[in-house]
């Protein structure tokens, strides 16, 4: 008999205490071949703030092809991971931090850092970088749409470099600088990757940002073709140029003047990643807590839960109770610092003890709540691994 996702969660996790958190390996492995095949032959690279869990990033990494490389969040998680014999690291965001500078020229340490202005080049000469033990940079070009001559921007607030005429002529700094390696270029489309085309319930949101994603797309398709060869006409060949994230592998991975695409939350599949129509990850990532008091007899409160997501506050920002299915958040307290009350038709028959199992909305940021995750195979726990914060790092 084939057990449902519920019941082999159950099952595996009968004996731990929650509240805990855990992955569902199956469904974690089979979302990482899918995110390989919607990228249909380009490299993926892992954007490890999407996941924040050493063994879990390895093992990425050393599974069937198709991952290659960590995009990291910030430079001190970047040199901390080639401690650990990570050694192909793009940091996906620019550093003012000058002691992380300082030892990544110290230890010529296999990391590329994030650029798009004159200051993150002087902070990188003023940590010691010469033509002897030079800094490997990546420009980022602004991947946003702008409409009405600029007044109207969409997309997340990045770089400043939008024309590829801009790129081309920073560029040119970052090629006088001897202490400098230009090694690829990167344009994040937040307004395609991270926006779900689907969203429930709201057919005509939908049908305007399918639109403006199209109209993005195609925008983006031809400026970053521009900019690369402009920068490539200069700097010679680059290493890379990557883009995107899990909701744009497939457009990203299209375009040609792209090698290598960005992705992380279609591993976890947490709840922001369901209203997108071309793909269906498998929820993988999980934290159950445990029913504590019963208010009424059609309420089961648990405890603690409230892990809400980072970005604008919204209702799509707090965590989503999954198992038992039917259960929903109390309008007015949602998910709490001390507690969770449920509604909802299977609320009725919870018992003191019994435990909700409960996705976050953003992926990565569940690690930070937990200092380990069991890892669960079929309907058994196979290994309990440490997050980040498990490991006493905590980053961002
Ligand atoms: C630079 C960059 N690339 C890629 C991503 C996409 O990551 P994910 O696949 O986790 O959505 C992000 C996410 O914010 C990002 O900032």
């Amino acid at each position: 008999m084939r057990l449902s996702q519920h019941e082999r969660l159950e099952r595996a996790c009968a004996q731990l205490t929650a509240p805990f958190a855990c992955v569902d390996l199956d469904a974690f492995d089979a979302n990482a071949a899918e995110l390989v095949r919607r990228a249909n032959g380009k490299p993926l690279r892992l954007a490890s703030k999407s996941v924040r869990c050493r063994a879990l990033q390895q093992r990425v990494l050393d599974g069937p092809p198709g991952f290659r490389g960590i995009l990291a969040l910030t430079l001190p998680e970047a040199l901390w991971l080639t401690g650990h014999g990570f050694d192909d690291l793009v940091v996906g965001y620019p550093t003012a931090d000058r002691e992380a500078l300082e030892r990544l020229v110290r230890d010529s340490a296999p990391v590329t850092v994030m650029v798009d202005s004159v200051e993150h080049l002087d902070l990188i000469a003023t940590a010691g970088a010469s033509a002897q033990s030079p800094v490997r940079v990546c420009l980022e070009l602004d991947a946003g749409l702008h409409l009405l001559g600029g007044r109207v921007r969409i997309g997340a607030r990045r770089s400043p470099l939008h024309d590829p005429r801009a790129l081309a002529a920073f560029a040119a700094d970052v090629l006088r600088r001897p202490e400098l390696r230009l090694a690829g270029i990167m344009a994040y489309e937040s307004q395609i990757a991270g926006v779900g085309d689907a969203p429930p319930g709201k057919r005509i949101g939908a049908a305007v940002i399918r639109a403006m994603q199209a109209a993005s797309a195609r925008e983006l398709r031809a400026r970053r073709a521009e900019a690369v060869a402009r920068v490539e006409e200069l700097a010679g060949p680059l290493e890379f140029v990557n883009a995107g994230g899990t909701g744009s592998v497939e457009s990203s991975a299209s375009e040609p003047a792209v090698t290598e695409v960005a992705a992380g939350s279609g591993l976890f599949a947490p709840a922001l990643f369901d209203g997108y129509r071309r793909f269906t990850p498998t929820p993988a990532a999980f934290f159950a807590i445990p029913v504590v008091r019963r208010p009424s007899s059609a309420v089961a409160t648990a405890l603690g839960g409230g892990y809400v997501a980072s970005g604008a506050p919204g209702r799509d920002r707090l965590p989503e109770p999954v198992y038992p299915p039917g259960l929903r958040l109390d309008a007015r307290e949602a998910a709490g610092e001390a507690q969770t009350p449920l509604h909802g038709r299977t609320a009725a028959p919870l018992r003191i003890g019994d435990r909700i199992w409960m996705r976050h909305a953003k992926a990565g940021e569940l690690c930070e709540r937990f200092a380990s995750l069991f890892l669960v195979s079929g309907d058994r726990i196979v290994d309990e691994i440490p997050t980040y914060r498990g490991e006493g790092c905590c980053f961002l």
